[in-house]
């Protein structure tokens, strides 16, 4: 009787005991501490040789659309630091995930996976976007609706995101404080080892700003002469020169062309603002920057990293040339590129215009495309996990 009613003067001691064992079996173990591996002396990042069409001075060349900015020049110890933090998955929650689950060096540090899953297995609202040469949006603004204003404001926003990696804020700065290895780190690359949220954003902005691709197929030939000359076809195949010409060539009744190089422009293929390309019609979708328009990532490495869009509707190149050439969908907000002028300068009703390319036409654009695929980038150990293997939860 006494015994019993100790127990009852006990149980809800017991009940939370066992409550708490019970959460404790749920919580993943801290992460067994892996340190990162890296050569000794460093990588070299910022002595990078770009060919001429990446450095030309020219004023509609790549350099002038570099958005880094004077605050936050790159150096090869903030590289080698933005490295370690975007392979880190204690930058997560539970100690799942890092930013290279979602951006993978294989598929141009984009997502294969339509959507991808966060640190607890729910599915982020947008496509995982491609980081390869993120650096030359020239705009400098970041996410598919442009939400970011910088990079450096963008790098820090997936660490809390309650869907991305969950932490709450300060969180990212108590984890790398507890981690031994970033000491080091963090001395080399800002002068002493304390850990800011200032100092974590610029490192993994360096990191993202490093991830150049020049070296691709479409390198080769922009060596050898400007586009579209002798020299420079010389070095695609003829149907892959076909192509290019269509994306460089913009339609009209005279000419046959996809006009792709209007939006994708530049020799990194980048766009210079978001545009509506009639996904969706009026009202429909997601919004975008507003009235369904949407940045686009450089189409370098393009072709290893299907699904295609903002919500990744399309599975292959193909379905993408043939949505500009017979699915756009029309709207107000339609980019004018995409409308029938004639229909445009009467006042009528908005018409997309159709580019009515012909099937060997959409073969040879896909193969253009296939030459933006940069193998040493999507290989390069300079960019690579350097935790080997992965932190194991
Ligand atoms: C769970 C998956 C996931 C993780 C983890 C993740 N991202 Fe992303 N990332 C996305 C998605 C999805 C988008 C597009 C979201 C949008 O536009 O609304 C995106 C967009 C971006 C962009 C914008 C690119 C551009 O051109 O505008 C950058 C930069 C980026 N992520 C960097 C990072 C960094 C750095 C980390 C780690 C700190 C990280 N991401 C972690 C899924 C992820
Ligand atoms: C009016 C400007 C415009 C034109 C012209 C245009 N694009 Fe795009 N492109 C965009 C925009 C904007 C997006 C992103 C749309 C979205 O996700 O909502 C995009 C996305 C893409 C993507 C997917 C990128 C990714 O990371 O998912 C590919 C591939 C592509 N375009 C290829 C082409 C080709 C090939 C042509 C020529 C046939 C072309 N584009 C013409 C603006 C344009």
């Amino acid at each position: 009787m006494r015994y019993s009613r100790r127990v009852r003067k006990f149980l809800p001691l017991l009940v939370l005991l066992g409550l708490s064992v019970l959460v404790a079996a749920q919580t993943p173990a801290p992460a067994r501490l892996q340190v990162p591996q890296l050569p000794a002396p460093g990588y070299r990042y910022t002595d990078e040789r770009l060919p001429q069409h990446f450095t030309d001075p020219d004023p509609l060349g790549i350099g002038a659309t570099d958005n880094t900015p004077f605050e936050n020049p790159p150096t090869d110890a903030g590289v080698t630091l933005g490295r370690v933090l975007f392979h880190d998955t204690r930058l997560s929650a539970n100690g799942t995930i890092s930013c290279a689950s979602c951006h993978q060096q294989a598929h141009g540090f984009g997502d294969p996976r339509r959507l991808s899953e966060g640190f607890n297995g729910r599915a982020t609202r947008r496509h995982a976007m491609s980081l390869t040469n993120a650096r030359y949006y020239e705009r400098g603004r970041f996410f598919w609706d442009e939400r970011a204003e910088s990079l450096e404001s963008q790098v820090l926003a997936p660490l809390t995101d309650p869907i991305e990696m969950g932490l709450s804020p300060g969180d990212a700065v108590a984890r790398v404080s507890e981690a031994p290895y970033y000491a080091p780190l963090l001395t080399d690359a800002f002068g002493t080892p304390e850990v800011t949220e200032l100092r974590l954003a610029r490192a993994l902005a360096q990191f993202v700003r490093a991830l150049v691709s020049h070296r691709a197929q479409y390198d080769e030939a922009r060596a050898a002469g400007p586009p579209g000359s002798a020299a420079f076809d010389a070095r695609l195949s003829p149907l892959e020169a076909a192509g290019h010409r269509l994306f460089l060539t913009t339609p009209t009744p005279g000419q046959r062309g996809a006009g792709c190089a209007r939006c994708h422009a530049t020799d990194v293929q980048v766009l210079r603002s978001p545009r509506n390309i009639g996904l969706d019609g009026e009202n429909q979708g997601d919004p975008g920057t507003g009235e369904g328009r949407f940045k686009a990532p450089s189409l370098r490495n393009v072709a290893v990293r299907k699904p295609y869009m903002h919500d990744g509707r399309f599975d292959s190149l193909r379905e993408v040339v043939e949505h500009y050439d017979r699915r756009v969908t029309a709207s107000p907000f339609l980019d004018m590129t995409l409308i029938d002028r004639r229909t445009a300068v009467t006042g009528g009703p908005i018409v997309p215009v159709p580019l009515e390319l012909t099937d060997p036409e959409i073969d040879a654009l896909v193969a253009f495309l296939h030459t933006l695929t940069d193998e040493k980038f999507l290989t390069d150990p300079r960019f690579s996990n350097p935790f080997n293997p992965a932190p194991i939860p």
